[in-house]
């Protein structure tokens, strides 16, 4: 998207589409006598609400040079949150693309009331809402569909910069949607080193290294091996190391994703329903992909080490059993009770090999329970930590990018759920606090480091119909982490 600035002014402009915001209650009063007048009468006539994200589209305004004229409502200021900017930005980006038109204007400071955050959730709606998955559906070719390739901004060079940088962390949620979105077929374990491989050809900063099952196997990482058994799809392990600190020996900030190609539940086989969404299960992957690319488009003055530990669970005759005892890579054994809570096994060990990056702190992201779900739906991602100041942290940012999370406890008493007769802990905890018990297995590999865990089971896809997709999610709120 080609990015302008103009000092224009409203009623002169003369653009295909001219975007203003309109507020609750005030009376109107821009910078555009024209406009106000237009848009005092449709108030008063009731055939506009300023509500939040409600909208409205006019053709050949009057008194006006632009073509057409969006109004978006953007609410009361103190209502007009976050999560209601970016549910208003997305919803102008679907209005935007569905326009047959090139180029538009906005105009920033009735959209965002100049605040930055503001200003980047609008550039990031955008993105958002002009990513569409075409992959293995190809839209009906139309040589004359009219793409909007252009924006044109009445505003200041600093705001043009926030909707710059809200693109570009839109742009990393697009990378991770697309990545979630692919069959788990051809997002295999090697494809997505494939990809990260790809990445990091892009950006000096940027390198990666990709281990194999043989290399796994030489630094004992037998519990993540232990779920591809069953797969003819080779597991990867996969690093990526952005070094933009002035100081190359900053301690980075660790990302760790859960990159489960698919997960079948291995022999402890899941039920057929809605099987396919767990081709999701590596959205934790695609998100370090998505916020390693924000991070390097953005050129963050910061080290980020990003780490994904991939495999597919698969059930065959050479898969892991209930009643296995695998060993760790920090050297505990571990009895695998059940094979369908894998997604720890593959992150202890990543969380292990990561001790010799000498963290700032290290988040993993994992689609990690089912029961994350059920506790917190799908709006909160899960937070678990054992680090309260990290906690407070992402809690914080969570809330004020409209990317929330909501902190699970983890404590002693819950610890005891996943003893074991045959081995240093069991792999499940039984029915009750499963995000819980999750977590807390995790925590026995994160000793040498300040650590939090995201639980995006509920947050990182929208579940079944035609809203099934990718989120893209939480790529805003550790981009903006990582930034802090
Ligand atoms: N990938 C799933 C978790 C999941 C399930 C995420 C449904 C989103 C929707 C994970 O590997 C899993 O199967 N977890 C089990 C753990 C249980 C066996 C302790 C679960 O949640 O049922
Ligand atoms: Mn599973
Ligand atoms: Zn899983």
């Amino acid at each position: 998207m080609e990015i302008s600035l103009t000092s224009t002014s409203l009623t002169d402009v003369k653009t295909e589409c001219l975007v203003v915001g309109v507020p609750e209650g005030d009376s109107v009063e821009g910078t555009s006598a024209e406009l106000d007048t237009l848009i005092s009468d449709l108030i008063d006539s009731g055939d506009f609400k300023a509500r939040s994200g409600s909208q409205m589209t006019l053709r050949n305004p009057q008194g006006l040079s632009a073509k057409r004229l969006v109004l978006l409502g953007v609410g009361k200021a103190d209502s007009f949150d976050a999560l209601a900017q970016n549910d208003a930005f997305v919803g102008l980006g679907k209005t935007l693309k569905g326009l047959p038109i090139t180029e538009a204007t906005l105009d920033l400071a009735s959209l965002t009331r100049g605040d930055q955050g503001a200003q980047e959730r609008l550039g990031y709606g955008l993105i958002w809402a002009s990513y569409e998955y075409t992959t293995t559906k190809p839209k009906p070719t139309d040589d004359d569909a009219k793409v909007l390739g252009a924006l044109t901004l009445i505003g200041s060079d600093s705001d043009q910069t926030h909707v710059t940088t809200g693109m570009t962390i839109g742009q990393g949620a697009n990378v991770t949607r697309e990545l979630g979105n692919l069959p788990g077929n051809t997002c295999t374990p090697r494809y997505l080193a494939d990809q990260a491989v790809q990445l990091a050809d892009r950006f000096s900063k940027l390198s990666c290294e990709v281990f194999d099952e043989d290399a796994l196997e030489e630094i004992g990482m037998h519990c993540m091996l232990s779920v591809s058994h069953g797969s003819d799809e080779p597991a990867r392990f996969i690093v990526l190391n952005y070094q933009g600190a002035k100081d190359a020996d900053a301690k980075p900030k660790v990302l760790v994703g859960k990159g489960v190609t698919f997960d079948t539940g291995g022999i402890s086989l899941k039920p057929s329903a809605a099987m396919d969404e767990m081709k999701f299960d590596m959205c934790g992957a695609a998100t370090v992909m998505g916020c390693m690319q924000s991070i390097c488009e953005m050129g963050l003055e910061a080290n980020v080490i990003g780490v994904i530990a991939a495999v597919e669970n698969m059930p065959s005759g050479r898969a892991t059993k209930p009643g296995d005892v695998v060993k760790t890579l920090a050297g505990k054994t571990v009895e695998i009770l059940n094979t369908d809570a894998e997604g720890r096994l593959v992150l202890c060990d990543a969380l292990t090999y990561v001790e010799r990056f000498n963290p700032e702190a290290v988040v993993d992201i994992a689609t990690l329970t089912g029961a994350c779900l059920i506790a917190l739906g799908r709006h909160n991602t899960g937070l678990l930590s054992t680090d309260d100041q990290l906690a407070d942290e992402l809690y914080r940012i969570g809330r004020e990018t409209g990317d929330p999370c909501w902190r699970l406890p983890i404590e002693a008493p819950y610890q005891k759920l996943l003893d074991s007769n045959f081995a240093d802990m069991a792999n499940i905890g039984g029915r009750d606090a499963g995000t819980i018990t999750a977590a807390c297995f995790l925590s026995r590999f994160t000793d040498k480091y300040r650590w939090a865990h995201l639980d995006i089971a509920g947050t990182a896809w929208f579940s079944g119909g035609k809203a099934k997709g990718a989120s893209g999610r939480p790529v805003p709120l550790l981009v903006n982490w990582i930034r802090a």
